[in-house]
Parts: structure tokens; C-alpha cells; sequence
């Protein structure tokens, strides 16, 4: 099984970036340990990050018979971009929606989520663990969809 996780604009500042609301660890962190999940988990990830919204739609294209299921975080472009949204009902993956803060609790420009409605799972708030969780949910979903 092959997963990509993609992280959208400001997610490279992790560590760096408002660590009351997103904590000190850093993408390095986060990479080591989405890395360190897929060996446990037997699957292949690709990790991609942008801060550009094109880039993520062209990579969203992408994964389009190259990968099995998505994991992604479109940061800000979470509550603007149906390009983004587009992007992944276009390829039809399997998809998981993760965000390291809890936006359901945060300014009201952050309550919709466009991305999100191409997404059947959704991680909200659980920090770095929601991408962790989103990748073992996903590929029990591969297993058990391909024996
Ligand atoms: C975020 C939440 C977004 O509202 C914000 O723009 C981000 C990060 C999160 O992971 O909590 O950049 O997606």
C-alpha cells in the first residue's frame, strides 16, 4: 500500500510557528515519525509539503493510480480553496483530513472546511497523533478492501 501525506503552506514552520497553539516539534519531527508509523505499518509513504496551492492540486492529481490513499493537511487552505476540494473528489482516493489544532475551536473563518468534504475521515486537534491515526485507519481500510 502506498499513502501520500501532504502538508499545506506554514506546516514546514512547525517548531517555529505559534508553538502555544501547534507545539515545538518540528515538520523534521513530524516526518521521522509519519516514517516511522508507515515501517510499523508495512506501507510505502510519500511525504509532500507545499506552501503553494497549486503545487498541492498538481501533487493531489498525481497520486491518481501512483498511491491508494491520501493523508493530508491543507492548513489555510483548508477554509478557501475548492480547487484543493476539487483536486481530491477528481482522483477519488480514500482520504483522511488532519489538523494538529483543534479549528473547531478557533476563529469562525476556520469552521469550514472545504477539503474536508472530500474526506471520510477527519482528525481534528490530536496534534502530530492525528496523522498517525489516519495512516493506521487507512491502511486497515486497504487491508481489509483488498484482502
Ligand atoms: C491547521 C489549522 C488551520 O486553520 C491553519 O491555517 C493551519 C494549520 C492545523 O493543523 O491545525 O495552518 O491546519
Amino acid at each position: 500500500m502506498k499513502i501520500l501525506v501532504i502538508n499545506g503552506p506554514n506546516l514546514n514552520m512547525l517548531g517555529i510557528r505559534e508553538p502555544a497553539i501547534y507545539g515545538g516539534r518540528t515538520y523534521a519531527d513530524l516526518c521521522a515519525l509519519i516514517q516511522r508509523k508507515a515501517d510499523e505499518l508495512g506501507v510505502d509513504v510519500t511525504l509532500f509539503q507545499s506552501n503553494s496551492e497549486g503545487e498541492l492540486v498538481t501533487r493531489i492529481q498525481q497520486a491518481y493510480g501512483r498511491e491508494d490513499a491520501i493523508v493530508i493537511n491543507p492548513a489555510a487552505y483548508t477554509h478557501t480553496s475548492v480547487a484543493i476540494l476539487d483536486a481530491l473528489k477528481a482522483v477519488g482516493l480514500p482520504a483522511a483530513e488532519v489538523h494538529i489544532s483543534d479549528v473547531t475551536k478557533r476563529e469562525s473563518f476556520r469552521q469550514i472546511s472545504y477539503a474536508g468534504m472530500a474526506c471520510q475521515r477527519h482528525y481534528i486537534g490530536m496534534g502530530f497523533e492525528g496523522y498517525l491515526k489516519a495512516m493506521e485507519d487507512l491502511a486497515e481500510q486497504y487491508r481489509s478492501s483488498n484482502g
